[in-house]
């Protein structure tokens, strides 16, 4: 059973931030399960515990889970001099009881990128998904700037599937990919299938190839596809059975 100290709970739940929670406990206001809890640091089981604060119940809430049809023109981040963020799509239902932060996104696509993004409070979950360990598969649908002719798009998947070399790009030094896949579906329209996620990492690698990115849509993320029926803005709650399959990673 996931479990979740005590301060961040109170955190997540509005009582301030994790300093007047850690206050707030040490204060002996604080019950679980009936019996006064000090330890800023107690382990709380969400469905099995019962947390009290002035003897007044805290509503313990799961963790959330959001797929978003990220739509162009929008950022990851939480503001942006340029940009709206994600996170201003969110409806106050979703975020509310979040005021510590937690509701994050599994890592970023660029302003100009749509499709599918995972927003969730669920840590543990995000580690797994981006950690470079885990080699989780990432879908890519481009439109190339320049169509390329047959021995073009032969050239271009198996340098991909060697591994390509990718140009330094701000932050992130030169690096050789991970063999990756893509497959074309005309000259102009791709799907690319990476299983790592740097700094760019799409539009490096077909830059790299000798191409530019004119459209990029994520569509998939390890076993997760995107739901089509989300217009690009939108929002929904995983399925239990999507949240299964992520949770069996
Ligand atoms: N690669 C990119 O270049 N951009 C993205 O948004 C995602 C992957």
């Amino acid at each position: 059973m996931k479990t979740i100290r005590l301060d961040k709970l109170l955190a997540r739940q509005g009582f301030g931030s994790r300093r007047d929670t850690g206050r707030l406990i040490r204060s002996g206001q604080v019950r679980v399960n009936g019996a006064v809890c000090t330890k800023v640091d107690a382990h709380i089981e969400p469905f099995a515990d019962t947390v009290t604060v002035a003897d007044a119940p805290v509503a313990l809430q799961r963790d959330i889970y959001l797929m978003m049809n990220k739509r162009a023109g929008v950022v990851c981040s939480r503001k942006d001099s340029r940009y709206e963020s994600v996170f201003d799509s969110i409806r106050e239902e979703d975020s509310a009881s979040f005021s510590d932060g937690a509701l994050h996104t599994v890592g970023r696509l660029d302003a100009d990128t749509e499709g599918l993004l995972l927003l969730t409070t669920d840590g543990a979950l995000t580690h797994r998904l981006i950690s470079p360990k885990n080699h989780i598969a990432k879908t890519y649908e481009i439109t190339l700037e320049h169509a390329a002719d047959e021995s073009e798009q032969r050239r271009c998947a198996e340098l991909i599937a060697a591994g390509i070399g990718i140009a330094r790009d701000g932050p992130d030094a030169a690096y050789v990919c991970r063999p990756a896949q893509l497959a074309f579906r005309g000259g102009t329209h791709c799907t690319l299938v990476i299983t790592e996620g740097r700094y760019h990492q799409v539009k490096r690698m077909i830059a790299a190839c000798g191409n530019g990115v004119a459209y990029l849509k994520r569509t998939a993320l390890g076993p997760l596809v995107l739901d089509e029926s989300l217009a690009p803005g939108e929002y929904r709650a995983l399925t239990e059975e999507e949240l299964a399959q992520l949770q069996e990673l």
